[in-house]
């Protein structure tokens, strides 16, 4: 069921995904369900991920990555971090102007910050394309909650913290993390991304080490 279901439409973009697994595919499928035009990236000859992400909606398209590229307005990154390095500076042309949406973690030995907190991953992103416009979201939860962001027993949807340096490119991506079923709350510029990287450990710590719940999310109350 797509996550879209009782959600207001965003206006309808190009949306391409390099990386097609455990987070690539449910978020591909629930903005294909949403309406958006949505290409997963052909990286590999073969990619079992890419064949069984396409199964998930028939409104998946996959195409060879430049292609699937170069018509795109958004762009998800959703690769293993340590394949970032190679990856990326070929793409760098082809993503500038683009908004590229960083779902990486960098993630060290005994789950540390995989750059010794002295630096965002996603600011290592951001130096490998530096004309797209780097969106840090979707990193902070597990892949159970991409699957299925609905819980339905509270009146709040689970709130996906998200930052970056480019108001426009911010906005659109808030979009789509409502078109993905989350409430989007802006955590500010990039420097904010390493916050959300400790907020990530904290959370796969918490899940995967001390046997909370992986439907474990955050939720945004306010007093105005
Ligand atoms: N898993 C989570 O709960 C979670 C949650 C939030 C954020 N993240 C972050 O999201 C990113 C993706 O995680 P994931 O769990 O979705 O990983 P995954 O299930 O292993 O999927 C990785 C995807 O990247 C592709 N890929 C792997 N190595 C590559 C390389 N060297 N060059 C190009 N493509 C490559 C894979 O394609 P093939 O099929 O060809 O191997 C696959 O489509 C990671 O940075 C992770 O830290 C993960």
């Amino acid at each position: 069921m797509s996550a879209n279901t009782n959600i207001t439409s965003s206006e309808k973009k190009k949306v391409a995904f390099i990386g097609a697994g455990k987070v690539g595919a449910p978020l591909a499928a629930h903005l294909a369900e949403a309406g958006h035009e949505v290409t997963l990236a052909q990286i590999r000859d073969g990619s079992e991920t890419v064949t069984k992400a396409l199964a998930r909606s028939e409104r998946l398209a996959a195409r060879p990555i430049s292609d699937a590229l170069a018509d795109a307005e958004v762009v998800f990154l959703a690769v293993p971090f340590g394949a970032i390095e190679t990856l990326l500076p070929p793409l760098a042309n082809v993503l500038a102007g683009k908004v590229l949406v960083d779902c990486t973690n960098p993630v060290g030995a005994g789950l540390s910050h995989g750059l010794e907190s002295r630096r965002a991953g996603s600011e290592f992103v951001q130096s490998l394309v530096p004309d797209a416009a780097v969106v840090k979201a979707f990193s902070i939860y597990g892949f159970e909650n991409f699957e299925q962001p609905e819980f339905p027993e509270y009146n709040l949807r689970p709130t996906m913290l998200y930052c970056g340096d480019d108001a426009r490119a911010k906005a659109s991506v808030a979009e789509l993390i409502k078109d993905c079923g989350f409430e989007p709350l802006d955590a500010g510029g990039l420097v904010q991304a390493l916050h959300l990287e400790h907020m990530t450990l904290l959370w796969i710590r918490m899940v995967r080490m001390h046997g909370h719940s992986p439907r474990l999310t955050w939720a945004a109350l306010r007093q105005y």
